[in-house]
């Protein structure tokens, strides 16, 4: 089994003040579990901004030779290593289980599958040992992954949400508080990582390894679009990218790189001006709404954050606004259970808790307010056990 062990960070205790509620609060000793993707992870947090304990046992190596996840061999391997991942993120910390005051496990958005072996075995432990448990939407977490090792997020806050599975930019103008802003239309940004990755024949997942090769190519050298949306909306779009990328290898055909190959000049160079071109695209809609809405913190999370192209180019976009830019480090940007239990704990200061009927919701929403949560798009598909 191959654990991956996040020590215990160093913690600005202050991070939490603003996503907590001033209400009576000592010493909170939450279990976060995430298992919505390819990722089966437990935490321990304390006081919704502490990490104890993260264990994230990954499966990339696993579903590296199909090139991307496989839903069935996840919610298998998830349910494998579910029970000795939470078992050593207590022992990590340190805690008996009967400590535990709160269970926080992701419900949504993910793999139906995965997200079910999480859930249940939240509620199991729950119901076992007579604690609360909340449901945690992923997206949210990922936005609580920057309370550990920033100072406190100050509202509005402008979240730009970059993973492999989702690309959101929220406005959070108090805390609890998301409208969606933007959105991709079709691929989100680590998808488009992955494709062209595999296009390449580069391997998977596919964002650390563009970055990799495009530090040694030019982002001038293939020039790519940015996609504009026809009825104005300021989404993304990354599947026209991905097009152009297919085409240009056509054209100059490209060969994709074989196994143990090191690539050659035009894949290094259509790496960096893959990676640049991303980035842009993230960065010039975040930038124009920005300046629109004036946020006071831009965040920006998720497994992309990990590149620092985006890192870099954020802060200077920051830079420019004059708004800081906070970013969780990298083994908090990917998949983890300790945003999972610092979300978790947000809600549970403010009274929520979910019930013994928590189901997975693959398609859960996190925007609340604006008009895109009014007109009710994308319906709710609750799958319940
Ligand atoms: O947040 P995450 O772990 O899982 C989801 O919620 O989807 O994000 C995984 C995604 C993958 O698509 C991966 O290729 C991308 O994050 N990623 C990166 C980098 N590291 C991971 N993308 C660009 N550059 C990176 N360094
Ligand atoms: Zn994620």
């Amino acid at each position: 089994m191959r654990l991956t062990l996040c020590k215990a960070i160093s913690v600005v205790k202050r991070a939490c003040a603003r996503h907590s509620p001033d209400i009576h609060s000592d010493f909170m000793l939450i279990l976060g579990i995430e298992s919505s993707c390819d990722e089966t992870a437990a935490a321990v947090v304390r006081d919704g901004c502490e990490i104890l304990s993260s264990v994230i046992s990954s499966q990339i190596e696993i579903h590296r030779k199909w090139g991307g996840v496989v839903p069935e061999i996840a919610s298998r391997e998830h349910l494998v290593k579910i029970e000795p991942v939470v078992k050593e993120a207590l022992s990590n910390a340190g805690v008996n289980v009967g400590e535990i005051d709160a269970i926080a496990v992701t419900n949504g958005p993910g793999l139906i599958g995965s997200l079910l072996v999480g859930v249940n075995f939240a509620k199991a432990m729950a119901f076992g040992l007579d604690v609360p448990i909340i449901g945690v939407n992923h997206i949210e977490g990922h936005f609580f992954s920057v309370v550990f090792e920033n100072p406190p997020v100050e509202y509005p806050a402008m979240a730009l949400i970059v993973s492999g599975g989702h690309t959101n930019l929220f406005l959070s103008k108090e805390p609890g508080s998301y409208e969606l802003l933007s959105r991709t239309r079709d691929d989100a940004a680590g998808e488009a990582f992955d494709k062209v990755s595999k296009l390449l024949g580069l391997g998977y997942p596919g964002g650390p390894i563009i970055e990799r090769h495009a530090r040694e190519g030019d982002p001038k050298a293939v020039p790519l679009p940015i996609a504009k949306i026809s009825d104005g909306k300021p989404d993304f779009s990354f599947s026209g990218l991905k097009t152009a990328v297919v085409r240009y290898v056509r054209e100059k055909g490209i060969r994709p790189v074989g196994h143990g190959e090191e690539p050659g000049r035009h894949i290094k160079d259509l790496c960096a001006s893959f990676q640049s071109t991303v980035v842009r695209t993230l960065l010039k809609t975040t930038e124009r709404l920005a300046k629109e809405h004036r946020p006071k913190t831009l965040i920006v999370a998720g497994g992309v954050a990990c590149n620092q192209e985006l890192r870099a180019e954020s802060e200077r976009v920051g830079a420019k606004l004059g708004i800081p830019v906070y970013f969780p480090s990298k083994h908090l940007s990917t998949d983890n259970a300790a945003m999972i239990a610092a979300a978790g704990y947000f809600h549970l200061q403010k009274g929520e808790e979910s019930g013994l009927d928590l189901g997975a919701d693959v398609k859960i929403r996190l925007q609340n307010t604006g008009t895109d949560a009014a007109a009710g798009n994308g319906k709710k598909l609750p799958y319940k056990i």
